[in-house]
């Protein structure tokens, strides 16, 4: 199958847009004073080879500027790597590269130290962006980063540092690196890890660092074919769970069911076992695609160090994606995570499994879910066909978990144009507090945040 993937929802915008003093239906509460940014694939030209792979287009970030009840602006950029900037007419921005493994971030925009930086993983530098999102330059903190960074980081909420896992294919284990609050690289550790497998993200408790190696691994068969993004579904290499000791120590390693995991819910110690809640595939990249593997589900690892068994339980068994929490909680037991399940990401990603497309829209079509995990119970907010809605960020007001708002990119298919609509989560139903309405497309992408000012 040869169709690209960026159509539809993942269609790419061709214009860089600058737009002020949005129209906002809705009251815009007081604590949004920054901005909300979103990140995500968004090639130059469908005709470049690497357009054919969903995680190889131009990263792309929106932004949006919220501040005294108003929408002050909508941004969008290319992330200006050497490549972008010399197809763009642009000088190329000074900075260091790892590995000639140059490449503009397309997977994540994150906050650090009062300075912005879109992410990547597998060798690849982030690159700094400046508050109006132009490119500054790539970025090692420093020279503190021995090699590349990693799209997904974690951030504990009670020391405050950020915690990143690096991976590599010409490396012989995947890194663990911390970063102080300041934004330097305060400890790097080194895995051994056999095959150089893909790790998207990984889980924080307050005594682990939790590792995921499964069976998608580095193919230098399909890097000699010349595939796009060659890491395939390898059944030899077995599955397992790691818990790396924050404290230092040795890795200790549990075996799972074979499986794919992109993404962490949450994780968190319970006396002396380990509970993690990801999103959960059957199986991924088989013969290096991305398609191909069966629909992902939300289940719950409870690793027992005791008897060396992990137990797994399914909590829901709905396609759905881009998990995120009350960030307050990482590493901490949660009660509340909140999903998507965009029907555009489900056509690109698992449009093989059978029985999908006959659910009932109600299933899955363009669905915010927010789960009681402590009950049991999930509340689903629908947006319609043509939707695609994004990942729900969390933003929180008052003390207590799920006291805030969750926040999302949502198409608007009549005006073909996007909205940031702003819930409460308690409340995850009801009226929006507030709708943005932003004046282009946004393509349907990746991971983004809430930084405020
Ligand atoms: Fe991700």
């Amino acid at each position: 199958m040869t169709t690209t993937p960026f159509r539809d929802g993942f269609a790419p915008v061709t214009e860089e847009i600058t737009a002020f003093d949005l129209e906002v239906t809705g009251r815009i509460p007081a604590v949004f004073n920054g901005r909300f940014l979103r990140n995500g694939p968004n090639p130059l030209s469908l005709d470049d080879p690497h357009a054919s792979h969903l995680f190889l287009g131009e990263g792309m970030v929106h932004g949006v500027r919220l501040r005294d009840g108003r929408a002050e602006w909508y941004r969008n950029r290319w992330v200006r790597s050497a490549d972008v900037a010399r197809r763009l007419g642009e000088p190329v921005r000074p900075g260091p590269v790892h590995a000639g493994m140059d490449f503009a971030p397309n997977t994540h925009v994150i906050g650090l130290a009062g300075r912005t930086f879109a992410t990547v993983e597998a060798g690849a530098l982030p690159y700094e962006l400046s508050y109006e999102l132009e490119t500054i330059g790539s970025c090692d903190f420093g020279g503190g980063l021995p090699g590349g960074f990693a799209a997904h980081t974690h951030a504990d909420p009670v020391t405050g540092e950020l915690h990143a896992v690096a991976y590599f294919f010409g490396w012989d284990h995947h890194q663990h690196l911390v970063l102080g609050p300041d934004g330097t690289v305060r400890q790097v550790r080194d895995i051994p890890i056999a095959d150089a497998p893909m790790l998207h993200d990984f889980a924080l408790t307050e005594r682990f660092v939790v590792l995921y190696d499964l069976p998608v691994t580095f193919s230098m068969e399909h890097a000699q074919k010349g595939t796009p993004l060659p890491y395939a579904w390898n059944e030899a290499h077995g599955a397992r769970v790691g818990l790396l000791p924050r404290a230092g120590g040795e890795t200790r390693w549990f075996d799972v069911e074979p499986c794919w995991v992109f993404h962490t819910v949450n994780a968190y110690d319970d006396g002396d076992e380990v509970v993690v809640d990801v999103i959960r595939y059957p199986k991924r990249f088989v013969d290096a695609r991305l398609d191909a593997g069966g629909a992902p589900t939300l289940d719950r690892w409870r690793i027992d160090p005791a008897s060396g068994k992990v137990s797994q339980t399914r909590l829901d068994d709905r396609s759905q994606e881009f998990p995120r929490i009350d960030e307050r909680r990482t590493g901490l037991p949660h009660r509340y995570g909140y999903t998507a399940a965009a029907r555009e990401l489900n056509d690109i990603v698992s449009p093989h499994d059978t029985g999908l497309e006959d659910l009932p829209d109600e299933a899955f079509d363009n669905t915010l879910i927010k789960h009681d995990l402590v009950r049991g119970t999930q509340e689903a907010r629908q947006f319609g066909r043509g939707a695609y809605v994004g990942e729900p960020v969390f933003v929180p007001e008052g003390e207590a978990e799920d006291d805030g708002y969750v926040m999302t990119l949502v198409n608007d298919p009549d005006r073909g144009a996007a909205d940031l609509v702003i819930v409460s989560a308690r409340d995850f139903t009801g009226e929006p507090v507030a709708t943005v309405h932003l004046p282009a497309r946004v393509p349907l992408g990746f991971h983004g945040s809430w930084i405020a000012d």
